[in-house]
C-alpha cells in the first residue's frame, strides 16, 4: 500500500547474552550502517544499539553492603529491539518493549527481560522482518493496520496492577505480563465498552492504592480519564472532547484535582507525511494549557495558559488548604529532542541533546484567581522527576532527578548525574556518574522497615554490562552503598515501578 495510505491507517488507529558491540552485521540498510559507524567513534551509543530477539537471565554480583530490608522487585521498560531482518528503527521511541525485572531477594540479586510479545511483534517474527510502521518510523513495504493497537510495541513503562504486570504504550492498550517470569499474557480489556481505548504509560497511584490514568486520541480530539479501586477494580472512565488535545505523555493528580498540561504540538490536517511524527507540527505562539478536572465529576474545573513549552514528565503535585495547586515538572522549551534529536540518535549522527533538554521547574496554579506561574528551581539540566510513592498528590519534601550541572562534559551525550531536592531547605544533593556510565531513572523507595533508599539503573558502556546502585536517599552525595552488575549490557529503557515484598 501507499506510504500516505498507512500513516492515515496510523492516525486513525491513533485517533481510537551480551548485546555484543558487534551484534549486527552492518547490512543495506543505511540507518543501521551508519549507527554502527558513528557507535565505533562514540561507544556510548551502545546504549541505543538495541538487543536482538532474546531472553535475558542472570544472577548480577554485588559489591558493597545491600541493604538487607530492601526486598522485592524493580520493573522496567523501554525499547529494546530496534532492528529487525536488518533494517533499523527511524526513531528511539519506535523499539519493541523489553521489560526487565531486577529481583531482591534471600538468594541475592536476580535480573531478567524479555520482549513483550506484542502483535505486532509476533507478526514482525514470523515475516522475519519489519511489517507496521512506529511512532516516527515507516518500514518499506508496510502493511495496512485497523487500530492502534496492531503497532502497540508496549514499550514505555510498567505497573503491578492486581496479580499481572502491565506493559504500557500510551497510544493503545496496556499488555499484562506474568509478573513471576515476564511471559505475555495478552492485550488487556479493562471492561467491553473500553476495549482499545488509549492507556498511557503514566498512570499515577496513590497511597492508598486508588489508580487514574489519561489516554488521548490526538485526531479525534478527546481525552480519557481511567480511575480504579485499589482492589484494581474499574470504577470509572469518562471520554471528554478536549479541543487539539496534543500528545500528552504524563498527567498529575492532587487529593481534589487531576492535571495535564497541553503543549501546543498536534497532528496538522492534511499534512503530506510517511509517520505519525512527521504528521505533528509545533505552534511556538501558541500557549502551554493547563487543565484542571476535578476527581469528583471528572469535568473541567478551569484551564489556564503557560508560554508554549514541552514536558514529558511532572515529579508530583499538591494542594495546599486554600486550594492553591504547586506542583514540579522537567520543561523544555520545545519538543525538538522527540521530534529531532531522537530520530537523529537512531542513526548515530550529532544529536544535539542539550538545546532543548528539560530544566527543573516548579508551578503555583490557583483556581479561584484563574491563574498559573512558572520558575526555573535549579540552574541545570534535568529528567526523570520522580517522589516516593507514599507522596503521590500530597505535599512531598524531595524530589528526585538525572540530572546535568552546567560545566560537566561527561563523554557522552545524556544525564551524568543523580540528584535530590529538598524543596523545603532548596538545596540539591547529588552523586556524580563516571563518565563510563550513563544512568537512567532514578526511583526512590521504601522498604519493609521504613528505611528510604533511591534505585539507580546505569549502563557501563566502556565495559558493556549493566548495573543498579542503591543509594541512601538522605545520602546520595555519599554515593552507592551497594553495586549489583550484570554480566551483560541491556540497552537504555525509560521508566520502572518497584513493588516491594
Ligand atoms: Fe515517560
Amino acid at each position: 500500500m501507499k506510504r500516505r495510505d498507512v500513516l492515515q491507517l496510523a492516525l486513525t488507529a491513533a485517533a481510537l547474552a551480551p548485546l555484543g558491540r558487534f551484534a549486527f552485521a552492518a547490512t543495506g540498510d543505511a540507518w543501521e550502517a551508519a549507527f554502527l559507524d558513528a557507535m565505533a567513534d562514540e561507544p556510548w551509543l551502545l546504549g541505543y544499539l538495541g538487543c536482538d530477539d532474546r531472553t535475558f537471565e542472570a544472577a548480577a554480583e554485588v559489591t558493597g553492603s545491600w541493604p538487607a530490608a530492601l526486598r522485592g522487585s524493580l520493573y522496567r521498560n523501554g525499547p529494546g529491539m530496534h532492528s529487525l531482518g536488518g533494517w533499523r528503527y527511524r526513531h528511539l521511541f519506535d523499539g519493541d518493549g523489553l521489560v526487565q525485572a531486577w529481583r531482591f531477594g534471600a538468594d541475592g540479586v536476580n535480573h531478567q527481560a524479555r520482549l513483550v510479545a506484542t502483535h505486532k511483534l509476533e507478526r514482525e517474527r514470523a515475516a522475519g522482518r519489519r511489517l507496521l510502521p512506529g511512532f516516527g518510523s515507516l518500514p518499506p513495504d508496510a502493511v495496512g493496520v485497523t487500530g492502534a493497537d496492531d503497532l502497540n510495541p508496549a514499550n514505555i513503562s510498567v505497573l503491578p496492577h492486581g496479580d499481572r504486570l502491565l506493559a504500557l504504550w500510551e497510544a493503545g492498550s496496556a499488555w499484562a505480563l506474568d509478573p513471576k517470569d515476564l511471559t505475555t499474557e495478552g492485550l488487556v480489556t479493562f471492561s467491553a465498552e473500553t476495549r482499545g481505548l488509549p492507556f498511557s504509560a503514566h498512570p499515577r497511584l496513590e497511597p492508598d492504592g486508588t489508580l487514574w490514568n489519561f489516554g488521548y486520541l490526538a485526531s479525534a480530539d478527546k481525552l480519557v480519564l481511567w480511575h480504579f479501586a485499589p482492589d484494581a477494580t474499574l470504577k470509572r472512565v469518562k471520554v471528554l472532547d478536549v479541543p487539539r488535545v496534543g500528545m500528552p505523555h504524563d498527567f498529575m493528580v492532587t487529593r481534589h484535582h487531576l492535571l495535564l498540561l497541553l503543549p501546543p504540538l498536534y497532528p496538522e490536517p492534511g499534512v503530506d507525511a510517511d509517520t505519525l511524527l512527521d504528521s505533528l507540527r509545533w505552534h511556538s505562539r501558541e500557549a502551554t494549557r493547563v487543565l484542571v478536572l476535578r476527581k469528583a465529576d471528572l469535568e473541567v474545573a478551569g484551564e489556564m495558559e503557560l508560554p508554549a513549552q514541552w514536558v514529558f514528565h511532572y515529579g508530583n503535585a499538591w494542594e495546599d488548604e486554600a486550594g492553591v495547586i504547586r506542583f514540579d515538572a522537567a520543561r523544555a522549551p520545545d519538543p525538538l529532542l522527540m521530534t529531532e534529536s531522537f530520530r537523529e540518535l537512531m542513526r548515530g549522527a550529532d544529536a544535539d541533546f542539550t538545546t532543548s533538554a528539560a530544566r527543573p521547574y516548579r508551578y503555583r496554579v490557583d483556581l479561584r484567581a484563574g491563574t498559573a506561574v512558572e520558575e526555573p528551581f535549579a540552574d541545570m539540566l534535568g529528567e526523570f522527576p520522580s517522589v516516593l510513592p507514599r507522596h503521590v498528590g500530597r505535599r512531598h519534601g524531595e524530589l528526585v532527578m538525572l540530572g546535568r550541572h552546567a560545566g560537566d562534559q561527561p563523554r557522552h551525550d545524556g544525564l551524568d548525574r543523580v540528584s535530590v531536592f529538598d524543596l523545603e531547605r532548596e538545596i540539591e544533593s547529588s552523586w556524580r556518574y563516571p563518565d563510563t556510565e550513563m544512568p537512567e531513572e532514578h526511583l526512590p523507595v521504601e522498604a519493609a522497615d521504613g528505611s528510604r533508599w533511591l534505585l539507580g539503573p546505569a549502563l557501563d558502556w566502556a565495559s558493556g554490562y549493566s548495573l543498579l546502585r542503591v543509594f541512601r536517599l538522605e545520602d546520595v552525595a555519599a554515593g552507592p552503598v551497594a553495586t549489583a552488575r550484570l554480566p551483560y549490557a541491556v540497552p537504555l529503557g525509560l521508566h520502572g515501578r518497584f513493588l516491594a515484598g
